[in-house]
């Protein structure tokens, strides 16, 4: 979700501005996920290098962060959307780790659709701290371990990997997002500023995955004499997709 502050610079606002718009986005963009059946959705809030922001941006950050969990939790939950917070929460006031701790309680058994918010969250951690658990819970894999032994310690290990991978704002580029599970993502890049992106911004997105072909290393013509049962992605990628 990128372009908040220039959203607010364009109209003479403080940052924190655009910061309030984008979480108005994020509200219309699960109603249009949950519209379109979209069963994963996942935000990334705020990363491992945005600490290196202004302190007051930050702070900003963080309260808005507190406020939406506790105004929007309960409604989510009605809407029976599951709430999941991935990153590496240590750095986390007590507070907001508590209230994500009891907003993902409440929610765990909707199956609606399931709302990922990566918060303080690097693809490179999320890639290390699976190792180092995986290394601690079974030490006699040191020496060599599979990508299918790696997997389940990832922080997304409840879901697929990704379809589509959207990034707004204009910049081209990864940023340590999902590193491991975008191995076979569609991407899509827009210049559409993150609290501009609505409904319709979202059809477009759509519609241009629609237009790809998935190979997963296949040729076309594999893939074209497979047609009626599935592509599977190597080392077990999107499986079902
Ligand atoms: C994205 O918007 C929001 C966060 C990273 C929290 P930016 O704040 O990066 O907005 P721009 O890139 O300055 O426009
Ligand atoms: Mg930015």
């Amino acid at each position: 979700m990128d372009g908040n502050g220039r959203w607010a610079k364009k109209r003479f606002l403080p940052r924190i501005a655009g910061h309030r718009r984008g979480v108005e986005a994020v509200r219309a963009m699960i109603k249009a996920c949950v519209d379109l059946g979209v069963e994963y959705l996942t935000l990334f809030a705020f990363s491992s290098e945005n600490w290196r922001r202004p302190a007051e941006e930050v702070s900003l950050l963080m309260q808005l962060f507190v406020r939406a969990l506790e105004q929007e939790v309960a409604r989510l939950h009605e809407n029976q959307i599951r709430l999941r917070v991935i990153g590496d929460l240590s750095r986390f006031e007590p507070k907001l780790v508590t209230l994500i701790q009891q907003a993902e309680a409440l929610t765990c058994n909707n199956t609606r659709l399931t709302l990922t918010i990566a918060a303080n969250y690097g693809g490179r951690w999320d890639i290390l701290q699976a190792t180092h658990r995986l290394l601690a819970d079974k030490p006699d894999l040191a020496t060599s371990f599979t990508e299918d032994e790696l997997t389940p310690y990832l922080s997304m290990s409840y879901t697929r990997e990704p379809d589509l991978f959207i990034r707004t704002g204009g910049e081209q580029r990864i940023s340590n997002f999902l590193l491991w599970q975008l191995a076979y993502t569609e991407l899509y890049f827009t210049d559409t500023l993150w609290p501009d992106f609505d409904a319709k911004a979202l059809n477009h997105a759509v519609h241009s995955y629609q237009q790809r072909e998935r190979r997963f290393g296949r040729t076309s013509e594999q893939l074209r004499e497979s047609l009626g049962s599935r592509a599977s992605a190597p080392g077990g990628g999107p499986p079902d997709a």
